[in-house]
Parts: C-alpha cells; structure tokens; sequence
C-alpha cells in the first residue's frame, strides 16, 4: 500500500520505517527543515537501538522517502497517518494544536478514498471533532479511524513490528478494513486486532498509561511505607508479584516513572476527565503523580541526610536519561534531582553513556562523559538511570572521596558494592551497612 506518516518525532520515525519494513511505499513528512534534512540523510535525531540503521536500509530501498509537507505524490496514498506530539499545556491538558493544523492541512491534499488514521495520543473526544474539521474543509465525508501506539523507547521499532495488539477505532467498516490491511504481515503472525468504536480506541491509550503509571506509583507509595516500617520494597514486590494477578512487571521502585509519555498523559486525561464531568473518577492520579514526584525528592533529603548541607559538595549523578537505552530527558527524575541539588549549591556533575549530547541546558550542572573523571572526588554518588553500564560496574574503579552510594533505581548489586567498601542507600530498603 502507499502510506503517508505526518510528523516525524519519536513516533513517526518509528512508524514510518516499520511500515516500510512491511513492504510499503512510504512517504515520512516534516515540517521541521533542519530534522528533515538529518533524516534524508539517514540520520535518526534520537537515540533508539536498531532504528537508525533500519531506516537507511528503508531508505536505500526506496520504500521510504522524506519530504517537507503534502503534494501529487502524498495524495495518492491510501492511508495517511498522524503522528504529530501532543505536549503537555500550560494547565495539564494535552496541547491538540499541533494535530488540529496536521489536520487542516491533510484536509486540503485528500482523496475521497484515502483513510485518515489518527495515531498521536489524544484527549477522547478528539477524532470526532478532527472528522468534523476535515470534512468541512475537504468537502466529502472523510474517513478517519484511530490507532492508538503502545511502542517503548529503547525497544520502540521491535514493539511496532511486534506489537501485543493492534487497536482501531473506526466509524465504518472501510476504514476499519484499510487499518487491518496495512498491518497484515503483523496480523498474520497471529496479532490480536480489536475494532472498537473510535472513543473507545481513544481511551485505550491512555487508560493503559494511566494504569501502568499507577502500579509504579503504587509500589513507590509501598516504598515510602517499607521505609516507615523497616521493610524492604524490592523483597515486598517480588513475593506479591509472584501473584499473577498482579505480576511482576512494573513494580521497579525508585525514583519513579519520567519521559515524553506516562506524566503528561496521566495529566492530560485528568484535565479530559473534569471537561466531561468524570473528573472525581480520576482524582486519583493526582496522587499517583504525587506519590511519583515525592520519589524524586526523597533522594535530595537522603543525599542531605548523608552529607548535611550540600553546598559545595561534589555529588555524581549516573544517567540522566528518563529511562537506559534512550537519550530522552522528558521529565527525566535524575536530571530533575540532579538540578534539585545544584539549586542546593552541590556541585553536581552528570554523567550518561548516551544522553550527554542531548543536554542542552547545562546550567549548574558539570557534564563529564569520561567516567573516572567524573566520579573524582565525589562524595556521594547517585545512580539515576539503570544503564548495563553501571549496573555492571566494578565499584572499585571509582575513585571518589567518599564511598557513599544512593541506588534511585535498586538495580545494584548491594552486597558487590559494600563489598568493595561502600555505604549503599536505596529507595523502600532498608540496608544495613
Ligand atoms: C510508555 C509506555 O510503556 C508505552 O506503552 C507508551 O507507548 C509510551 O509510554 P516509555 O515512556 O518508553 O513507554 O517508558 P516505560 O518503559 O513505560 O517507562 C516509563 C518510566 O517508568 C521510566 O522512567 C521508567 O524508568 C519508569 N519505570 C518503569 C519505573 O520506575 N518502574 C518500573 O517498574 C517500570
């Protein structure tokens, strides 16, 4: 088939070279001149394993190319997707302006026959205001469906090949059935596809983000019990986790759930729940975001606790990505502490394996990509991103001042660490040293 991807961020990137790995004709479109160019070259603006050299074998293959808005050429696709962001606003809600001109602007190059497949995560409700808008401007009844993406950073092209589900939300069965034959390679492997009514497909995105951003919180609120109590959150997750009605997934406690997804979209559907009058039977994600950002400033009182006043101290943050095997800083919690601590007066030096180059507002912060330069004269070190790299780290080849470390992710080997002499500190346990 001939698809068009409009939009190409995190998701539309992704999108568009899965869709050429498929076999499709792909025709990727951005505004952004100077993030078209680097992706006419083959070059992805973002760190994700794989996707890079997937995207020039695309491109090489000519299934896929890059262009800067619609023409003859995009018109003539049969499905065109939108995969433009929807940035946290000013108030909480999710900001629709940039898929409303997407929108407006696909109106005006379309076909009658083309199916319009909205991907970007959205406030429920906002298909049918974008059909409405559309057809207006194009002057037919334009098919939209919704299509929902559920991919991760770090594993995004992989879960796009291979999703759990494919989700679609449709007003007809035309639209429906162009959406289940541009993913028939996927389907054919056995993929379960839901067709569910457009407001529903909606939901799903954001109800399954909601969801799995409550079971971090949750067992980050247990976290703050455990450490009341003189329990151990990791030993407590792992014996309720062998339920398999809860499961084990996602009950990681530390300094919590960050990135361009999960916190503005727990907000967005706050704020889409009180415009329709559920608000009461979300309020409880405002605790979820509550118990999350707590986490965060958890660590600054122990990094207090052990050092008394900050100022001046050398502290060693390691990661400052949201999450290892990404360079995306969204709502990052390590740099957010990290910079917590600086405003403390710490002298706060960062250190990442891949995100380094991503940072563009150092204020305050040193930023170290050589490791043992880094870790010189710490005295105190706090592990913010579980990157392999530090995860399997020999803690002897840190030459710090003092041998303190804060595990924001409880991903170290406890006993390795205070084997080789330091004092280890984590979030929910409570280590004896
Ligand atoms: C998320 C959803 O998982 C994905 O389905 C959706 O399409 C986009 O948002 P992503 O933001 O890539 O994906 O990261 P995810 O793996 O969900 O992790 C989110 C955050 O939660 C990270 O900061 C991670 O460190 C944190 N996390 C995750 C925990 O703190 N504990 C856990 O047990 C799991």
């Amino acid at each position: 088939m001939k698809v068009s991807v409009i939009g190409l961020g995190y998701l539309g990137t992704t999108h568009s070279t899965a869709m050429a790995k498929l076999g499709h004709q792909v025709i990727g479109i951005e505004s952004d001149p100077s993030r078209l160019a680097l992706l006419q070259s083959g070059k992805v603006p973002f760190h994700e394993p794989g996707l890079q050299e997937e995207l020039q074998r695309q491109l090489a293959s000519g299934r896929l190319v890059f262009q800067s808005g619609h023409n003859d050429f995009s018109k003539g696709c049969d499905i065109h997707f939108i995969c433009v962001g929807t940035p946290q606003g000013s108030n909480g809600e999710a900001d629709t302006s940039y898929v409303i001109s997407a929108a407006k602007e696909l109106a005006k190059n379309l076909r009658p026959e083309s199916v319009v497949v909205g991907k970007s995560t959205v406030p429920v409700g906002t298909a049918r205001e974008l059909k409405n808008l559309m057809s207006e401007i194009a002057g037919f009844e334009v098919h939209l469906a919704w299509n929902p993406e559920f991919l991760k950073e770090g594993t995004a092209l992989e879960d796009s090949l291979k999703p759990d589900r494919i989700v679609v939300g449709a007003w007809n069965d035309y639209s429906a059935e162009k959406v289940k034959e541009v993913y028939k390679p996927i389907l054919e492997t056995g993929t379960p596809f839901l067709s569910l009514d457009v407001e529903t497909a909606e939901l799903v995105k954001v109800a399954a983000n909601a969801f799995l951003a409550t079971k971090i919180s949750f067992i980050n609120a247990m976290a703050e019990v455990a450490e009341a109590a003189g329990a151990d959150a990791v030993a407590l997750a792992e014996a309720i986790g062998h339920d398999e009605r809860i499961g084990k997934k996602f009950l990681r406690s530390g300094i919590g759930f960050g990135g361009g997804c999960l916190p503005k979209d727990i907000r967005g559907f706050i704020a889409r729940a009180e415009e329709i009058g559920a608000g009461s039977a979300l309020e409880f994600l405002k605790d979820i975001d509550q118990i999350n950002l707590r986490r965060r400033d958890r660590v600054v009182e122990l990094s207090r606790e052990e050092l008394g006043n900050v100022s001046g101290k050398k502290i060693l943050m390691l990661g400052i990505s949201f999450k290892p095997d990404s360079d995306d800083l969204r709502d990052s919690p390590s740099l957010e502490i990290a910079r917590k601590l600086s405003g403390l007066g710490a002298s706060v030096t960062v250190h990442d394996p891949v995100a380094l180059p991503a940072l563009k507002d150092k204020s305050g912060l040193t930023v170290e990509s050589d490791l043992g330069q880094a870790a010189k004269d710490a005295q105190l070190v706090i592990l913010g991103t579980e990157w392999k790299e530090y995860r399997e780290l020999d803690p002897n080849v840190l030459d710090v001042k003092s041998k303190i470390v804060i595990d924001g992710r409880n991903t170290l080997d406890v006993g390795r660490w205070q084997k080789a002499g330091w004092k280890v500190i984590a979030l929910g346990r409570n280590i004896k040293n």
